[in-house]
């Protein structure tokens, strides 16, 4: 009975992890990084050259953790660098920045790089991934909008947040949660808690939606090919409302994408015989 309540004063040990950010050059990897230890923001770029390499403590309830953070350039030049740094990480910052759609759609190809150096040993399922959506600051012109990089990350189980180094808004908030998790992963054996990004939304609920999005034409909307039957339309039709029906659905974007379906349905039957 003593023992047991000297075991349960004793302070834990502290956690080491190791952190690393990713996303395209220019994103806003470093000045996040920056804002949050340091609470300033420089306007001047200043690219990162190969990696930088800090470490900070944190407090997450009763646990303190010592965080190595790898901020790694984003340029292409600097892959031979970069590659040496994915293995053992417990957190991974992915930015982009919402006024480039490029850096948007760079992200699955930083997963590639990630998962082609860790090896097939190696899994993102024992990596707490946060996706910052960087610069929400007015100063920008906005061309990714919340829903569609909420989207792509919770349907991918990762962490969603807004953020700009330059005003601070969501920089807190992201690293504290982001910490947290880590803690939580790391209590769980190394792996990411079963159901823990709880979106209540499928992966292919997601990809339908973000295809649907980027359709061209209302044969595109229904995934057909242009000049199928009347009953194809119909059954493609039935197969997605029945997907992507709001009530079915919470994903971000799945009522914009429903009313298209509609739309596309009523536009293709006017047409065919
Ligand atoms: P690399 O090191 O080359 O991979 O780039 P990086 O992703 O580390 O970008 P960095 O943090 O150096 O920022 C790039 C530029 O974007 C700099 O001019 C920053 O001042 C600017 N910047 C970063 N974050 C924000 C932001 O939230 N809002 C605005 N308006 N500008 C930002
Ligand atoms: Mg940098």
């Amino acid at each position: 009975m003593e023992a047991s309540a000297a075991k349960r004063k004793e302070p834990r040990k502290a956690l080491r992890v190791k952190v690393i950010s990713m996303g395209n050059a220019e994103v806003g990897k470093s000045c996040i990084i920056k804002r949050y230890c340091e609470k300033r923001f420089v306007p001047k770029y200043l690219a990162t050259i190969g990696i930088d390499y800090g470490v900070t403590k944190v407090q997450i309830r009763d646990r303190e953790i010592k965080v190595n953070i790898f901020d790694m350039a984003g340029h292409p030049f600097f892959y031979e660098v970069r590659n040496e740094f994915y293995r053992d990480t417990q957190g991974v910052l992915l930015v982009y920045d919402v006024g480039s759609k490029d850096s948007f759609e760079a992200l699955d190809s930083w997963l590639a790089e990630m998962r082609r150096e860790l090896g097939p040993q190696g899994s993102l399922d024992s990596v707490v991934v946060a996706v910052c959506a960087n610069k929400v600051d007015a100063g920008k012109l906005r061309v990714v909008d919340e829903s569609e990089g909420r989207l792509w990350a919770e349907s991918r189980g990762f962490l969603y947040w807004e953020t700009s180094a330059q005003s601070g808004e969501g920089i807190q908030e992201m690293f504290q949660n982001f910490y947290s998790a880590i803690v939580e992963l790391c209590e769980n054996g190394g792996k990411r808690p079963a159901g823990g990004s709880g979106v209540g939304f499928t992966r292919e609920q997601a990809d339908a939606i973000r295809r649907i999005r980027a359709s061209k034409d209302s044969w595109d909307v229904l995934g057909l090919k242009p000049g199928a039957s009347r009953e194809e339309v119909t059954r493609a039709y039935r197969r997605l409302a029945v997907l992507l029906h709001p009530d079915k659905c919470p994903a971000p974007g799945s009522e914009d994408a429903f009313k298209a379906l509609g739309s596309a349905r009523a536009a293709l039957l006017r047409n065919l015989p």
